[in-house]
């Protein structure tokens, strides 16, 4: 009862910001996103009926109490749906640097979702698996796919018509995705805790909600015709509108930081020039540059000379979810 997967991260496009169910990680919009090649994790699940708790290992250490319960609490799902009352013993290998501000929830869920179903025997396809990689992290669920991948809130109470779906294979449409790495020291506020407090206390969620579904129109309309300037701009201002509702949340927070907003000028910048370039920023300080293949080195040497940048990470488009043996 023993099996293994491996799982990409993925950057939102058009972003995931606020819950309508928070047991069932239900979203209050649908989302659009873009696998990546460079980030992923491996887990391999193992049930074994001589153990009386899960046993949850990240790169080789065995995780505390809080991390362990929150592995549990999802296996308990697959083994209700499984009918088996086994516990497993969980490996995880994460190639995302994580201490940097990268999240590995993406690929980490939806490693462990593949892996786990698959080891408890029950056969499923992506579509499903995207339905139980979202009740880990909602973005997990797109993480299923590779390439442009649409995570579709659905209108049912019960989540059934909520999962992701491929708009465009990685193969198709080569773009770039430059992982901006600034120097930090703030503490996180985990997404989690942001959306729910925006979507309860911010007055400008509604104009959140209103915008983010012509934003979805008109990505997926520049996705399917590769048409590069319609998406940067899009995606550019739906991170902006997206962060802008944390401004008025209460108490009101932000992600960005001086060095954020230095990347971000910097970007702009390189555009006025004649450079195609755009940005995204998650729930966090770091930085994401879409650009094309051809003017990857041009924007890399340029950021590169900002001081408070410390690292660059060039990513591809990425694949979905494969077994491993
Ligand atoms: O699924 P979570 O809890 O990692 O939330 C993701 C939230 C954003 O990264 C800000 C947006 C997104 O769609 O990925």
């Amino acid at each position: 009862m023993k099996a293994a997967a491996k799982a990409h991260t993925n950057i939102a496009l058009i972003k995931y910001w606020g819950k309508r169910d928070e047991q069932l990680f239900l979203p209050t919009n649908s989302s659009i996103s873009l696998t990546l090649d460079k980030f992923y994790t491996e887990t391999s699940v193992a049930f074994d009926p001589e153990l009386d708790t899960d046993q949850f290992f990240l790169n080789g250490q065995q995780a505390d109490q809080k991390e362990t319960a929150k592995i549990t609490s999802f296996l308990d799902r697959i083994r209700i749906m499984s009918g088996k009352s086994l516990y497993a013993k969980i490996d995880s290998e994460n190639h995302v640097p994580t201490a940097a501000g990268f999240a590995s929830s993406a690929s980490g869920f939806a490693a462990l979702a593949t892996a786990a179903t698959k080891a408890i025997g029950l056969d499923l396809d992506d579509r499903k698996l995207s339905q139980i990689a979202r009740q880990g992290s909602g973005s997990a669920s797109r993480s299923i796919f590779g390439g442009y991948v649409e995570w579709q809130k659905g209108e049912k109470n019960d989540g059934s018509d909520c999962y992701a779906l491929p708009i465009l294979g990685e193969q198709a449409w080569d773009l770039r995705i430059l992982s901006v790495e600034v120097t930090t020291k703030e503490k996180k506020i985990l997404s989690r805790e942001g959306m729910k407090r925006t979507v309860e206390t911010s007055p400008f969620y509604s104009g959140w909600l209103e915008a983010v579904e012509k934003d979805l129109i008109t990505a997926r309309a520049a996705i399917k015709a590769t048409d590069f300037e319609k998406l940067g701009h899009v995606v550019e201002a739906n991170a902006l509108k997206m962060h802008a509702t944390t401004l008025g949340a209460n108490p009101p927070f932000m992600y960005w930081q001086s060095a954020t907003v230095e990347v971000l000028q910097e970007v702009q910048e390189l555009r006025a020039s004649g450079v195609e370039a755009y940005f995204t920023i998650d729930a966090g300080p770091n930085v994401k540059v879409l650009c094309k293949p051809e003017d990857e080195a041009k924007i890399m040497e340029k950021l590169s000379l900002l001081p408070v940048v410390r690292e660059i990470h060039p990513c591809r488009p990425g694949p979905g979810i494969s077994y491993l043996s």
